[in-house]
Parts: C-alpha cells; sequence; structure tokens
C-alpha cells in the first residue's frame, strides 16, 4: 500500500476515535500541513512523501491523544511507532520523519531540511486557517515563504 495514503489513514482512524470538538479541525489541518509540506519538499528538492507523512503525523497528540503539553516530543513518538509497525522504512527515513516532527515546535530554530520544511508548512498553515492572527512567532517564516514562493 501506499506508505503515505497509510499513514493518512492511521492517524484519521485515531482521531475520529476521539471524541473531541475539535477532530474536524485536526484533521482539516494535519491534512493541510501534510498537502503543503509536499507542495514545499517538491519545491526545494527533498523527499515528497517523508514531508507528506510529517506533515500528517506533526499534531497527532494533539488530536489523536488530547495531550497539548510537549506535543510535538509525543506525536514524534506516535510517528516512530508507527513507521516501525509498518516495517517499510528505512532507519533514515524514520529519523527524518521523526526528527522533523520533534523539532516543529521550535519555528526559531534552524534545522535539517526536512524539519525546516515542516515547520514552514505548519505556519503557512495556520495563517491561512486564521487569516489576520499571524502572530510575532510565526511572521518571520511566513514572510521568507511568501517571498520564496512569489507571494503578495
Ligand atoms: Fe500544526
Amino acid at each position: 500500500m501506499n506508505r503515505l495514503l497509510a499513514a493518512r489513514g492511521y492517524v484519521y482512524a485515531c482521531v475520529l476515535k476521539k471524541p473531541s470538538a475539535f477532530r474536524y479541525e485536526g484533521m482539516n489541518h494535519l491534512a493541510a500541513v501534510s498537502e503543503l509540506a509536499m507542495l514545499l519538499a517538491a519545491r526545494r528538492g527533498e523527499n515528497t512523501e517523508l514531508a507528506g507523512i510529517a506533515g500528517i503525523f506533526h499534531d497527532f497528540s494533539v488530536y489523536a491523544e488530547d495531550a497539548v503539553s510537549d506535543h510535538a516530543h509525543k506525536s514524534a513518538a506516535a510517528a516512530a511507532a508507527w513507521m516501525k509497525e509498518n516495517g517499510s522504512f528505512s532507519r533514515e527515513e524514520t529519523e527524518q520523519v521523526i526528527g522533523a516532527v520533534y523539532y516543529h515546535s521550535d519555528k526559531k530554530m534552524k534545522h535539517l531540511p526536512l524539519d525546516e520544511i515542516l515547520k514552514d508548512a505548519d505556519v503557512a498553515a495556520y495563517v491561512l486557517e486564521h487569516p489576520g492572527e499571524l502572530t510575532e512567532r510565526e511572521r518571520s517564516r511566513w514572510n521568507a515563504l511568501k517571498d520564496e514562493l512569489m507571494l503578495p
């Protein structure tokens, strides 16, 4: 099975099991970040599949486990467990996805290319989902991304 679709199916099923009022919002956000991460990966010559998988898992613990605090690290652990269970990912692929999810909340720091793709995709999704609510935390990334994508 397509690994990206398998990851998305697993994450959506976990989120839908939660009786949270935010589950549909959560699935929309996870899907948006996954797609935007793939677009940025294509733009930057990085692995689109791994970007999409990192995107779908990045807030897993928020929407599937109701765990907001330390959610990047908890979501990285969830991604690691699923990738191991899936059995088709190399160690390097797993480390790239786990690293991107693990560091995605550290928006002010620079990390590896896939990590930066996930952070930028998360900021882009937030800005597009919440027009007019750009915070200082997202501003410099969003401005750099607008330049890169030649957005007005
Ligand atoms: Fe997010």
